[in-house]
């Protein structure tokens, strides 16, 4: 089932309600488990950005959680599934409305999503105020994990802060003592940016200008020429699908290339490169993820991935991946009995599992704790170079998890 929520097709917007709302009726009275020891099945509501910059972004999260899941025979906790999924759009405006539309219409028993930082607000606050268990496979907006944690809030990605932090040191430790940092002007691309400059600062190093543009402009010349004539050591650009190829691109056509290395976390060139070719060439990033990892599971994922997309996988499959098995273990405890909330909790929060990125544990604050890679293009991979930093938490301000 997909809900429909663009304008342009009312037609099947009112279809999906009209299914919704007849779901809604039907399963209200259908409970978790039939007399005859059959269950209904588990609903999974994938909100997500099927469309816009951050498209490739949902769509490598969508087939590796299925994959996932698939993997292990289609069910969770022994129960079929169906997905329910919703075009976010990356529109914070909207995502209030939309994550109601999986909760309320949708009867999902978990909501999944998104990638962008704003909409994910929308969906916390959603999970929140009608308790709907809510697994994050992207955005890193920090309060999520800190101050707005609850125990039906888990994420399996990354906070912004953790791979921004880890190149601000980076950028320090190899003398750079001044930076530019560049961004769209939404809580991902503060967030990152303020996190470099953290790292940066600890280093010995100054950040000497911030600039933004609106999310998801990518006229980004006026910007480059205002990079151009302040010359710092460094740009620190936080970008990502879309918008990452065009500003990579940019960015060495302004001939800043040669110049002004550019620095960033790796959504910066994590599944962009064959768009941006030569312009990326030795870009240095810090990610959760790399290409070249040794672990026998990034091996056997991406094998996996390649054959069931005919895609290469990027940290963003990972992270879709990674729900999927979150889920996997969670359900399995309780048997698919999602109304066991506390026996799902706990079992979700204690899961420990090899992911294709490595060791996967969350903090209290159900944040990934994980290694950050420094990574370096070569061809149209992200290679592996070192740990830049280890076993990195996430400082979880504000977090009191009830
Ligand atoms: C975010 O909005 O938090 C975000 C979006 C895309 C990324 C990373 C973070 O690649």
């Amino acid at each position: 089932m997909t809900i429909q929520t663009k304008t342009a097709s009312r037609r099947r917007v009112l279809k999906g309600l009209a299914a919704g709302a007849g779901l809604a009726a039907a399963s209200s009275f259908v409970p978790a488990r039939f007399a005859i020891g059959q269950q209904a099945k588990l609903r999974l509501g994938l909100m997500l950005p099927y469309t816009g910059t951050y498209a490739a972004l949902g769509k490598n999260i969508d087939d590796a959680l299925r994959l996932a899941i698939n993997e292990k025979g289609g069910k969770l906790g022994g129960r079929a599934i169906d997905y329910v999924t919703l075009d976010d759009e990356s529109d914070p405006a909207k995502g209030a409305d939309n994550a109601n539309k999986l909760v309320s219409g949708g009867k999902v028993d978990f909501m999944i999503g998104t990638v962008h930082s704003g909409v994910v607000m929308a969906m916390v606050k959603v999970a929140r105020d009608t308790d709907t268990m809510l697994v994050i496979p992207n955005g890193g907006v920090g309060v999520a994990t800190g101050a707005l944690c609850a125990p039906n809030i888990f994420r399996t990605s990354f906070t912004n802060w953790q791979p921004a932090y880890a190149m601000g040191k980076v950028a320090a430790a190899e003398g750079r003592k001044t930076a530019v940092v560049i961004s769209w002007d939404y809580a991902a691309g503060k967030e990152s940016t303020d996190g470099f400059t953290q790292g940066f600062t600890e280093g010995g190093g100054k950040t000497i200008k911030e600039l933004f543009l609106p999310f998801p402009n990518v006229e980004f010349q006026p910007l480059l020429t205002e990079i151009a004539a302040t010359k710092p050591d460094c740009s620190y650009a936080f970008f990502a699908g879309g918008g990452a190829v065009k500003f990579v691109k940019d960015y060495a056509g302004a001939g800043l290339g040669t110049t002004i290395p550019l620095v960033g976390p790796g959504f910066l060139t994590d599944g962009t490169l064959e768009a941006q070719g030569d312009s990326a060439q030795g870009l240095e990033t810090t990610l959760h993820y790399a290409d070249g990892l040794t672990f026998p599971k990034d091996i056997a994922f991406r094998a996996a991935f390649k054959k069931a997309t005919g895609r290469d996988a990027d940290v963003y499959a990972v992270h879709g991946y990674d729900t999927g098995t979150l889920l996997i273990s969670g359900l399995a405890a309780v048997k698919g009995d999602v109304k066991a909330r506390a026996a799902l909790v706990g079992a979700m929060e204690k899961t420990v599992f090899d992911s294709p990125r490595g060791r996967f544990t969350l903090s209290k604050a159900h944040n990934p704790v994980q290694d950050i890679y420094l990574r370096k293009v070569k061809g149209v991979q992200n290679l592996y170079v070192r740990v830049a930093i280890k076993g990195l938490a996430d400082p979880a301000t504000g977090c009191k998890m009830a």
